[in-house]
Parts: structure tokens; sequence; C-alpha cells
């Protein structure tokens, strides 16, 4: 059941008594205010504006509804400050309800809000990381596999049916090099072993000899011809380097906590998208070029013509052609209320072109949106520059498990490997989240795997040392608690903190940016910590211990949803 926050719900109730605006439209204006250290007491604002209309006597009119405000059970003080009411909820209530929610609502807590309402139905289909086989797997394919996996987390969450896809690049040239080569400069125990180094290795190889030789680059285009016409041969050695190369990618995958559920790719279209050079011919938004080439204008209305090539000269298809027959497929194969692709902002042309096309077809376009992100720059490994993300991964966690023999701290788990992949995996998540998706940023190891400042570390040390001090509550909350034991600021701060999380998840859904949930966690982080320092557990009375206990599991249960809706895996002890 969808419900409204208990005290959005029970302000608004006042609010439109008094104004004639039904409760449900008032409480999507009404917003809890963010905890800070001047903070003042007050829990929640309403903008009236939008709902009272700008006329002249507005003022007026809030004036008038800030003096017909009377405290009721729920709530215990109004104010007026420049045409915005805010208001202060009974303390002991705060405290009951929020710790009684998330108790209840565990790692749903913030999902069951009504805030969410129009992101809770239909079928998202989300496609991300889409790497190419046999080339590198660079720091964008990591981009768009922690952004991709994100945003299908939170889909999920928020009650979508989502289908997870990685549309490789298992198609074009690369593999007529491949087929061409791999019995000069391949080794099949090699491809065993690791599928995506060896294939790649074999590539440069043969790409570097077909520099030089004619000959080599004649037989790629053979194979590749091959590989078009459907030669029994050539196709079983690609379904071959395919397999493989599949099977390691799913483990490299399996150890950032990624999944997919179907792996498709540009090869499954190559001969779908001949149907649509036939549809677009039959559409009559075909034009063939002078020198034979299929395009199809894209102009709106009277401007000059902006051409998009679908074919080549010779007949084939291109990338572009494949996505129209990738969109249309999974159209009437899914028929998804949504559609997200996740790639880099140098593709935005590629796919407001493809948008457009749909459109001209008659195909509702509106449901695929591009989510990009912006260049990394200066992630190098020891290896250099990045070419798998297998690298990268054991970069994190070697620099990881080397700070923490340093700290002294790698004898505090079982097992420290895992222990620091998981946190290195968290360090590269919120180096990566931190800023808007479209701006470029430099990575730096150092930055990133730092235990304090908003690091995905500090985040991780700060969920280990709740998990820790409750290892010291032997009821594990079975009991309920005092609610007078928790009125410390501290305390009474971090819930205002907490009555914030739907409205972040809310914004999390609109813009499809981790910003506001890294920024969000770093917040609940920090208090988290000053609340550690002042209330104490250990030589308070058995009551209050256990109120305070209570709190920090409440701080441990939000903490760790958010970090699993980054991507990143809590760890109970570091
Ligand atoms: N394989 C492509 C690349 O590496 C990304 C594919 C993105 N998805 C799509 N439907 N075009 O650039």
């Amino acid at each position: 059941m969808v419900m409204a926050c208990f005290f959005r719900r029970a302000i608004a109730e006042q609010v439109s008594r008094l104004v004639d605006v039904p409760s449900e439209k008032i409480l999507h204006h009404i917003h809890a205010i963010p905890a800070s250290r001047k903070r003042s007491s007050n829990d929640f604002q309403l903008h009236l504006r939008s709902l009272l209309g700008d006329a002249g006597n507005y003022e007026e009119k809030v004036q008038n509804l800030a003096h017909k405000l009377v405290s009721d059970s729920v709530v215990n003080e109004f104010g007026l400050s420049r045409g915005v009411l805010t208001f202060k909820v009974h303390r002991p209530l705060l405290v009951e309800k929020v710790v009684a929610k998330i108790r209840q609502d565990g790692a749903r807590y913030g999902f069951n809000s009504a805030l969410l309402s129009d992101f809770t139905k239909g079928l998202a289909l989300v496609e991300y990381s889409s790497p190419n086989i046999a080339k590198k797997f660079h720091v964008g394919h990591l981009r768009s596999t922690i952004i991709g996996n994100f945003i299908a987390n939170l889909k999920a969450a928020a009650g979508n049916e989502v289908i997870r896809v990685n549309y490789l690049g298992d198609w074009g040239l690369q593999f007529g090099l491949l087929g061409a080569g791999f019995s000069r400069f391949g080794c099949e125990e090699k491809l065993q072993s690791n599928a995506l180094q060896h294939l790649f290795e074999v590539y440069v190889k043969v790409n570097e000899a077909a520099e030089k030789d004619e000959e080599m680059k004649r037989s790629a285009r053979e194979f590749m011809r091959e590989l078009e016409s459907g030669n029994p041969q050539a196709i079983s050695l690609w379904t071959h380097f395919r397999g493989l190369s599949i099977e390691e990618y799913a483990k490299v995958y399996k150890r950032l906590g990624v999944q997919f559920d179907e792996y498709s790719g540009e090869s499954f279209y190559r001969e779908k998208s001949q149907d649509i050079l036939n549809l677009l011919r039959s559409e009559n938004i075909l034009q063939i070029t002078k020198d034979g080439k299929g395009v199809v204008d894209l102009k709106e209305n009277g401007d000059m013509p902006v051409y998009a090539t679908v074919m080549r000269s010779d007949g084939t298809t291109l990338y572009l052609t494949r996505d129209i027959a990738a969109a249309i497929d999974r159209m009437e194969k899914y028929n998804f209320d949504k559609m997200v692709y996740v790639t880099d902002k140098s593709q935005e042309a590629h796919f407001q072109n493809l948008f457009k096309i749909l459109k001209k077809l008659g195909k509702d376009a509106n449901r695929c949106h591009h989510v990009m992100f912006g260049r990394v720059k200066g992630m190098q490994t020891r290896k250099g520059e990045v070419v798998f993300l297998e690298d990268v991964l054991d970069e994190a966690r070697a620099r990881m498990l080397h700070n923490m023999a340093k700290a002294g701290t790698s004898k505090a788990t079982e097992d420290p490997v895992d222990t620091a992949e998981k946190i290195g995996i968290a360090a590269l998540i919120i180096q990566d989240f931190k800023g808007p998706l479209q701006a470029d940023y430099r990575f730096n190891w150092d930055e990133a795997l730092q235990s304090v400042g908003d690091t995905g570390v500090f985040l991780q040390y700060t969920h280990a040392r709740l998990q820790s001090l409750l290892t010291m509550w032997s009821t594990r909350g079975e009991e309920d608690f005092n609610v007078s034991c928790l009125q410390e600021p501290s305390a009474i701060a971090t819930l205002q903190h907490l009555l914030r999380y739907d409205e972040v998840i809310y914004k999390s859904l609109k813009e499809l940016q981790p910003k506001y949930l890294v920024a969000y966690l770093m917040g609940l982080g920090h208090l988290a910590n000053v609340a550690h320092h002042s209330l104490q557990v250990k030589g308070s009375t058995p009551e209050v211990a256990h109120a305070r206990l209570h709190f920090f599991n409440t701080i441990r249960v939000v903490l760790a949803s958010g970090m699993q809706l980054l991507g990143i895996t809590p760890v109970d002890k570091m």
C-alpha cells in the first residue's frame, strides 16, 4: 500500500481544510527541512505560492492562513518566513514514528511513499555496459555499467519490472580480423583461460599485420563476408569467441555485483536491420544518395535537410540501423513503458537521430531515454591505460589492501581480500557518482580511497562501525524502547535527516542522477558519526542503551539500503 509520510499527511490535512485544496495536492509541496548544525528546529516547510497562485494578495492569504493554523496532536509549532510556512512536530512523536517506520519497512523505507506514485508502475528496460568484444573495456564502459546498474536497482526498488540488457558490440570488422588471424596469432588454451585478454591481444596483432600486409586485410574482409552470409564454419568460430567472452564478462560483473537478464548485441540485429531498410523504403523515408548510400532526412520542419546514414553504398547496415532494429524489436517483444540507454555523451547525436527515426516510423519514442555521462580523465592502473575492467577492480582491491595493512586493520576481518574488494568498489562508485553525470572529471586513486571526506571508504567505515556497535545489542530490537531517551539534538537532527529520504529517492527517480543519494548518504554518515560520539551506548543505563541501539540500527538500515541502490555491498567489519 502506498502511504504518505505520517507527518506530511497530517500537515496536508490541516492545511487542506483551510485553503480548499485537496490534501493529496498539498502533500507534494511539503518538504522536510535539511538538518544542519545551525538548524532551525523546524521539520517541514510548505511553499504555497504554486498552490495559492501569484495574485497580488498572496502575502495576505498566507498571513491569514498562518493565523488559522493550530497545534494539534502532530504539529507543535508553526512559523512563517518569507511566504513559506514551517512546521515543527512533537518531538516524542518524531522519534517514535521515524524509528517505527524504518523498523517496519526495512530496506523498503522511503519506497512506500506517496511521493513516488508516478514512478512505481510499468516495465523498464535498462541497457548498460555494452562493451565491444575484442576491444578495450574502457572507463566509459565502466561508467555505463555502474550507472546503469544504479538506475536498474532504483527502478526495481520503486516497483518497476526491470529488464537489464547488455548490448554487446559483437559484430563488425574486428571479427573479420580475429577470424582471419586467430590461426596465426591465437592460442586455444589462452582463449579458454582468459578470453577477453587473449582476443584483445590477437586483435591488436592482426590489426598490426593488416596495416602492413594487404593479404591479411583481404582475408579479414573475406572472413567478414563469410560471417555476413552465414557460413557455418565462420559462424561457429564467432560463436566460440562470443560465448567465452560473455563467460569472462559475467565473472567480472559478478565481482562488481552486476547482473544482466539478457546479453543481446549488434549481431542479433544484423538480419533484422535489413528488414529495417525495407521498412524505411516502404514508408518512403529512405533516400539514396548519388554515391549509393541510404539516408534518412531528419529535418523537422522547413529547415535545411539533415541526413542520417542507415546504409553503406555496398548495401550493408550501420550501428544506427541496428539500433533502430533493436529498439523496434524490444518494443514488440517487451512492450516496455520506458527504455533507458546509458552511454557517454559522445553518442548524444546518435540517440537523438535514433529517436527521430523511430518517430518517423510512427513509433512512440517518447518512452526512450538516453542517460549520458561525461569523460573520466587520468584513470590509470599499474599496467597503464585501462584496457580491462578486471584491471581496474584488481587495482582498487590491491590499493585498498595496502591501505588496510598500513592502518593495521587487515586483521579485522576473516577475509581481508574480499573486504578490500568491496571497499575498493565503493570507492570507485562514489568517486564516479558524486558529481553530475554529464560532467567530465579527473580520476584520482588517492582521493577516492581516502577514509575521511566524502568517499566510499568513509561510507563503508561508517557502516562497519554501526554494525560493530550493534553486536552489543542482545535483544536485536525485539522490544520497544522509551522515546524520551532519544531527545538529544544529535538524535533529532539525524531523524530529521531520515525524514527526507523519500524526497531524495523521488529526485533520483525523476532525474536518474545518483548524486542526490550520494550527498544524502554522506550527510547521514556524518550525522551518524556525531551521534556515535555523543550518544554513548557503553556505560548508559540499559533503558538508554536500548533506545540508542534502536536509533543506530535505524541509521544502519537506511545507510545499507542506500549503498546497495548505488551498487555497493556494505561491509560489516573493516
Ligand atoms: N558498444 C557501444 C560502444 O562501446 C555502446 C552501445 C550502446 N548501446 C546502443 N544501443 N547503441 O560504444
